[in-house]
């Protein structure tokens, strides 16, 4: 895929880096790539010149015995190849290194916990209530830690330009970095083919300066926002009576569980099912009304609602700002 097409798919952060780890892969990539380009050259443009030099004529295999007399460039290929790999190999592994080193002490505390679910992202702040889904905040001009996990199957975190990729495991916990030196939204995408759903299971990352991270970081701790109005408080009834609650996990409500996203703060998020639909309150009736029709696959089972309950559904779960 050319640059062109990197940035029309948003993703500019592949050949750029906006961290010291970034920056590194991203320099890794660039110089493999380089050389890589320069081997398909160097190998082609001699396959090329050997068929044309030495292809075989009737009767005469004079040019065959020529070619193997040549025998030597072989050997100086193996030779360059093999410092080649040698090379790009020991690299790599420094790079991978000086971006991986976790002491079993940091592992403790990491800073974010995310875990990969069929078809979402969960994102948790040790020492804070606030849970998320699929958007995470980070302060910028921090190096933080990040233990991974899954729910279900394999999947794969990588915002590129912020760190390395990592998989999340069942029954595992990895560690990786994230660092975003200048405030931005960055994108990515899961990375494992992990089911139907594996391309919209997207991810953003909203880098701020600390203090307005702080200021997300509380608002997000906070237990959801009582239901204001007739029509959102019949939609927190329905939101019991319907077996939403489930599955899903409102603070401050009775509704704890914890097999689907949070949404205690549901409406103050910019997408909704992992980059799937942006928010409004259209796009999330929507959802309620036919959540196969919206993301065929989806672990949410379509509900039979009448159109004044979806509208109080959805006005219910818009007031969780
Ligand atoms: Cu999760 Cu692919």
């Amino acid at each position: 895929m050319d640059l062109g097409l990197l940035y029309l798919a948003k993703i500019p952060h592949l050949f750029l880096g906006h961290s010291d780890d970034g920056r590194s892969i991203a320099m890794l990539l660039g110089i493999c790539g380089l050389i890589s380009l320069v081997i398909f050259g160097v190998v082609a443009g001699t396959v090329v010149r050997y068929t044309r030099n030495y292809a075989a004529k009737a009767g005469d295999d004079s040019t065959f015995r020529e070619a193997q007399d040549e025998g030597k460039i072989e050997s100086k290929f193996a030779i360059l190849f093999l410092v080649l790999v040698i090379a790009l190999g020991s690299y790599g592994l420094t790079v991978t290194w000086n971006i991986d080193s976790v002491t079993a002490e940091k592992q403790q505390q990491p800073d974010l916990i995310i875990v990969g679910h069929q078809w979402w992202w969960e994102i948790r702040y040790p020492g804070s209530d606030a849970v998320t889904a699929n958007i995470a905040h980070i302060p910028t001009g921090k190096r933080l830690l990040v233990a991974i996990e899954s729910a279900d199957v394999v999947h794969d975190w990588w915002v590129s330009g912020l760190g390395r990729k990592m998989d999340a495991v069942p029954g595992r916990t990895n560690y990786f970095w994230i660092q975003a030196d200048q405030p931005g939204v960055f994108e990515g995408a899961c990375n494992e083919f992990c089911g139907t759903q594996h391309a919209w299971m997207r991810m953003e990352v909203v880098a701020e300066p600390e203090e307005q991270f702080q200021a997300w970081l509380e608002s997000q701790a906070l237990v959801a926002q009582p239901a204001v109005g007739d029509n959102a408080k019949n939609g927190s009834l329905l939101f019991n009576e319907m077996s939403c609650a489930t599955c899903h996990s409102i603070r401050g409500t009775t509704s704890e569980a914890g097999i689907g996203p949070d949404l205690t703060h549901v409406a103050s998020r910019s997408k909704l099912l992992a980059g799937k639909i942006t928010y409004s309150k259209e796009n999330l009736k929507a959802w309620l009304s036919d959540p196969q029709a919206v993301k065929p696959g989806a672990h949410m089972p379509r509900f039979i609602f009448s159109e004044k309950e979806l509208d109080d559904l959805t006005d219910y779960l818009d007031g969780l700002k």
